[in-house]
């Protein structure tokens, strides 16, 4: 996502700061402390500026959500909407995750959503894709058994690349779709920003799920 200045983000900080949890590393395995509740716990990874997030905050209370966004000038505008919208049941993690298992205890996740993540043109860069094998294992670990995994893209070579990598990590997803805005799936989708931008500019949407076992 473009880094934009944003002139209050400091301002925003401040006033939402409640949302946003400072040393992220220290919450290893005490998120459901810092919720207050022992509710699942799912996680988006690259929330950018929270749309899809604050959606899913809304319509599933019975959940407590983690936003990850790393970037400084973007993910302040994550609690600035939770805010407006009166969501009680989100964190905000302002760092970008290299290996989640940094953050996360085993088993302390239920559920991970991917949506359009960067897809680091240069094949040199295949191992920050958020999808590279890696960072799948990562996820395994930190999701209990039965949580599901779901990717969003607009970028076939990604979506192709990470079925690829879960196929070499010997996980088939059990959810593949093309077009996600033509399929039933849709009547439960909750749309994020590039997910906007790219449906009006006619691309197809694919998803994927996984169930980790
Ligand atoms: C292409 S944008 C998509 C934003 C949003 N998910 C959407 O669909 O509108 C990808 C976002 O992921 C963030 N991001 C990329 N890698 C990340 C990582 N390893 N940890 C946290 N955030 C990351 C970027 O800063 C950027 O805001």
């Amino acid at each position: 996502m473009r880094q934009h200045h944003i002139r209050n983000r400091e301002q925003l900080i401040e006033e939402f700061g409640s949302y946003i949890v400072d040393d992220p590393r220290a919450a290893k395995g005490r998120w459901a402390e810092l919720f207050g509740c022992d509710k699942p716990i799912k996680l988006e990874i690259g929330s950018g500026k929270g749309a899809f997030i604050t959606g899913m905050c809304l319509r599933d209370q019975d959940i407590s959500f983690i936003a990850c966004e790393g970037a400084y000038n973007v993910y302040p505008r994550i609690p600035q909407k939770a805010a407006s919208l009166n969501v009680q049941n989100l964190l905000v993690l302002p760092q970008y995750i290299t290996d989640p298992r940094e953050f996360f205890g085993d088993g302390e996740i239920s559920g991970i959503y991917l949506n359009f993540s960067d897809p680091w043109g240069k094949k040199r860069y295949n191992n920050r894709r958020l999808t590279y094998r890696d960072k799948l294992e990562g996820y395994r670990h930190i999701c209990r058994p039965g949580s599901a995994l779901e990717f969003k893209t607009d970028n076939d070579e990604l979506f192709e690349f990470t079925l690829n990598e879960l196929a070499y990590l010997g996980l088939t997803p059990d959810i593949v779709e093309y077009d996600l805005h033509s399929s039933p799936l849709n009547e439960f989708n909750i749309p994020t920003e590039y997910e906007e931008k790219f449906t009006e500019e006619g691309l197809a949407i694919k998803y994927l799920r996984l169930l980790f076992t």
